[in-house]
């Protein structure tokens, strides 16, 4: 299984803010927001991933992520050279993918909860097709969002509907077989001039191929899309690395505990770090025994 986290597109969103900097590497709390991201792929124990960038970002990313190996996996970068829509990645990323399964994670999605770990792994081992995981949300229509048949059997995904029909939203977290690229390349620009992930997702619908897991009740999926969804996630991640004292999205915690690296790396990792509260973090990840 490969990954691929997608941080291209322009953050026009959140302009001025984006102007100089990627979207992707602004800070969610302690941590730039692509530590985020990475975490759930690396927590899904995928070990080869591809970073897609907009153009100018390239060195940026790799100052921060370099090749991956100080995490004891293998990061590359592909270039995007414009925003062409979310399945495009598969277009980019096509050698890369080279026919292998492939989980694909937007680099502005932020995923936490109690046996996520575990939750990906099964979904990972189990997956026939394409797997994208549903959430339950208060405004659907800001998401692509699940279509329910009377049986309660997914039927359909609409992207940012007028009227939405239900209120589970499809996340930014989606797995695919190695069919994924052959279909990317068989889809059609939409009327907004992007190639649609929801467009993807709804072929693997029709082939009777994809299956929709729902993220459990007190599982939190935060989108950084907007500047208040930004400011809130930044609290929530205050919230609870406070009142737990255990990170979320800690990428040098993930590759130590799937044993990726040891004390020694831990403690290399950690040492540029030990002014800030995080540095401390790693330290008593090896200090002591949690
Ligand atoms: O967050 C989940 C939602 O993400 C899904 O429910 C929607 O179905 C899906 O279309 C997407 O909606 P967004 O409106 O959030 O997509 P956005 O255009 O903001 O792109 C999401 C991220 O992907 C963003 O960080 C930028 C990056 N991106 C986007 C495009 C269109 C790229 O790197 N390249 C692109 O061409």
């Amino acid at each position: 299984m490969k990954g691929i986290i997608l941080a291209g597109g322009l953050g026009t969103r959140l302009y001025p803010a984006t102007l100089g900097v990627s979207k992707q590497l602004m800070p969610i709390y302690d941590k730039p927001m692509i530590y985020y991201p990475l975490s759930v792929l690396m927590l899904a124990e995928i070990k080869d991933i591809l970073i897609i960038h907009s153009p100018h970002d390239h060195y940026s990313f790799r100052r921060i992520l370099g090749d991956g190996s100080q995490l004891g996996i293998t990061i590359s970068y592909a270039c995007q050279s414009e925003p062409r829509g979310i399945a495009d990645a598969f277009n980019v990323a096509e050698s890369f993918i080279d026919n292998d399964p492939v989980t694909l994670i937007l680099g502005d999605n932020i995923f936490y909860g109690a046996g996520f770990k575990g939750l990906l792994n099964s979904t990972l081992q189990s997956n026939h097709g394409c797997t994208v995981f549903g959430y339950n949300v208060a405004e659907p229509e800001r998401y692509g969002v699940a279509s329910f048949d009377r049986n309660g059997c997914i039927e359909r995904i609409v992207e940012k509907p007028k009227v939405a029909p239900s209120n589970i939203a499809i996340t930014g977290l989606y797995i695919y077989d190695f069919s994924v690229s052959q279909r990317a390349k068989d889809l059609r620009f939409s009327k907004r001039g992007e190639l649609e992930i929801t467009d993807l997702n709804n072929s693997y619908l029709k082939d009777g191929k994809l299956k929709l897991a729902e993220l459990p009740r007190g599982f939190a999926w935060l989108d950084t899309g907007t500047h208040e969804s930004l400011m809130e996630a930044s609290q929530f991640v205050r919230a609870v690395e406070k009142s737990q004292s255990l990170k979320i999205g800690c990428i040098e915690e993930v590759a130590f505990r799937n044993s990726w690296i040891d004390q020694k790396h831990l403690e290399a990792l950690a040492k540029p770090l030990l002014k800030t509260q995080y540095g401390t973090y790693l330290q008593n990840l090896y200090s002591h025994d949690r």
